[in-house]
């Protein structure tokens, strides 16, 4: 973005990381693939349709894309539900199409991270049909938590235990049954005890890593090991992270014995060169995280507390020193993420109000985005320069697909249009993600905005035209070009992992630099602060003058 201060410097080509260690500071694009393009226009995203935008991801600047899931799926929670895990959703393409998607991608020397989800299958694989037609007590119920219920007949649940969705995380079968599923009932929860299930999921590790995927994004990768000792007691809730349990003590989240699952599945990733990379979404205190993202484990863990942070310098201080200081103890890299398709949108949840004291828009989401008020410029504002505070940290990037147009949050999905089973299962409580999963908006005009040639399978809003990559596209003060510029300069002043926090470091301002003298300021307002001497290569905002306004970042390099 030009600027009174901006020097004439030329962004800079593309320059690619090296191979060795890539993850370590790789810009990752998460494509949710229902909801990026569609080829074939059945309104649902597929594979030949980010096969047709690669020129796009390319020209953006990315260093790998992590594809949700893409398997065969009847989208009881978005693909999250696997009915197949070596296998394409016929209506998102083939086997063929993902080789040929890995191909191009490579050829743009953009890795490929796949999402891999073992805490449960969908109700639909094999597994579990063969599970529901084979006997109590039979190994093909032992791949699943199926139990007895409680009562004289059995028909009380196993236990009190409610799901992540809201409802019971037990449901009964037809022989009187119950089995476990921490999220919906489609999603029953695999026996991780049982070495049937350790020994098939390598296989798929092996399968996609001998098609070519670079890594994996590992699916509540925290669940995996629970303890199921009889009796089943009651807990105080499924939330393991709200100090009622001692980090690590919760009976179904964060165990030890997760990790010796992860030792194995490095194992794995260790059989090929360059080593498979993976990163753990684990929602678990930050003193557990190292041991997920250890480099006998999965390598690499998300970390959710920059997305967790309200927009204050204080806080986000706090959150940027403790988690490099973690990554350093842990010897892998930092992650950082603002948005991702579980969330708000973060350029929403920057213009609203806090809810109890904490960044949130739930109740704004419960009146379809009446209320409170959400200033879209202010949370487009901070979204910005918060893009290029996260960008200027060592570690490795996680944007999500739309972020790079400002996207807000679509909070007035018509409920009897709304996918998410949060929504059913919390009986309205909860409005859901469908508002980050919107398809995304190519053109200006048309059915769906560019996304395909027929309608998409959420709606889009009026408002999504002029955010549209083409309106975007060749304006420099757009939301797009910010994005590349600031991967392009990433690119090139990216050097080793470590920052230091300069003088004005204070209540409203973040001033750090890097080895090599790139420097990064925020002002968290309210009032301008004075540019520091240097050449400023890029803000967020135009920048007239000598002062840094509030809600914006600067990047400088030493003149
Ligand atoms: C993860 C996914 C989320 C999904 C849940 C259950 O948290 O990110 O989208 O609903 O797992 O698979």
């Amino acid at each position: 973005m030009s600027s009174a201060r901006t020097t004439t410097r030329q962004v800079p080509g593309p320059v690619r990381a090296a191979d060795a260690g890539w993850w370590r500071q790789a810009v990752v694009y998460q494509i949710y693939p229902r909801s990026f393009a569609d080829s074939d226009g059945n309104g649902l995203g597929d594979l030949r349709g980010i096969i047709s935008r690669i020129p796009y991801l390319a020209a953006l600047g990315i260093d790998a894309v992590w594809l949700s899931p893409f398997y065969p799926s009847a989208l009881a929670d978005g693909g999250y539900d696997v009915d197949d895990y070596r296998d394409v959703d016929p209506r998102l393409g083939t086997l063929a199409d993902f080789d040929e998607l890995t191909a191009r991608l490579h050829a743009e020397k953009i890795k490929v991270i796949v999402d891999i989800v073992p805490n449960h299958t969908s109700s639909r694989h094999a597994w579990f049909r063969e599970a529901l037609a084979a006997p109590k007590g039979s190994p093909a119920r032992n791949r699943y938590i199926f139990r007895d219920g409680l009562g004289p007949d059995g028909g009380r649940p196993p236990s009190d235990w409610a799901s992540v969705f809201g409802g019971p995380a037990w449901t009964r079968v037809p022989d009187g049954q119950w089995y476990l599923h921490l999220f919906a009932a489609e999603q029953p929860d695999l026996n991780w005890d049982n070495r049937e299930v350790r020994d098939e999921f390598a296989r798929t590790l092996r399968f996609w890593s001998d098609r070519g995927a670079d890594g994996f994004r590992v699916d509540v990768a925290h669940g995996l090991a629970k303890n199921l000792a009889e009796p089943l007691g009651p807990l105080p809730g499924l939330n393991h992270l709200d100090g009622t349990l001692p980090p690590g003590s919760h009976p179904l989240w964060d165990r030890d014995e997760v990790h010796e699952i992860y030792a194995e599945w490095r194992r794995v990733f260790n059989e090929y060169d360059p080593p498979r990379a993976a990163v753990a979404e684990a929602w678990v205190h930050p003193s557990r995280r190292p041991r997920y993202a250890s480099p006998d484990g999965l390598g690499q863990a998300f970390n959710f507390d920059l997305l967790d942070a309200n927009w204050n310098a204080g806080e986000l201080l706090r959150v940027i020193t403790d988690s490099l200081a973690d990554a350093q103890r842990q010897g892998s890299s930092t992650t950082w993420v603002l948005s991702n398709h579980d969330v708000v949108r973060h350029a929403t949840r920057y213009g609203l109000p806090p809810e109890d004291g904490r960044v949130g828009a739930r109740n704004w989401l419960l009146t379809g985005g009446a209320s409170p008020r959400l200033d879209r410029g202010l949370g487009l504002r901070r979204a910005r320069a918060a893009i290029l505070l996260m960008l200027a940290l060592p570690g490795s990037a996680y944007l999500y697909q739309g972020e790079e147009l400002g996207l807000h949050e679509v909070p007035d999905i018509p409920e009897d249009l709304v996918q998410d089973p949060v929504f059913s299962r919390s009986r309205g409580a909860e409005k859901g993600r469908d508002g980050c999963r919107v398809p995304l908006p190519w053109a200006v005009g048309g059915p769906s905005f560019g996304f395909g040639p027929g309608t998409a399978h959420l709606p889009q809003p009026a408002w999504f035209g002029p955010l549209s990559v083409e309106a975007q596209e060749r304006d420099p003060a757009s939301t797009l070009s910010l994005y590349r510029d600031a991967l392009r300069w990433r690119r090139e002043l990216q050097a080793a992992e470590n920052m230091e926090w300069l003088p004005r470091t204070n209540g409203r301002v973040l001033h750090f630099t890097r080895p090599g003298g790139w420097r990064c300021l925020t002002n968290f307002g309210p009032a301008p602060v004075p540019l520091p001497a240097g050449d400023v290569i890029l803000t967020s905002v135009p920048v007239e003058g000598d002062d840094l306004p509030a809600d914006t970042t600067a990047w400088l390099i030493s003149g």
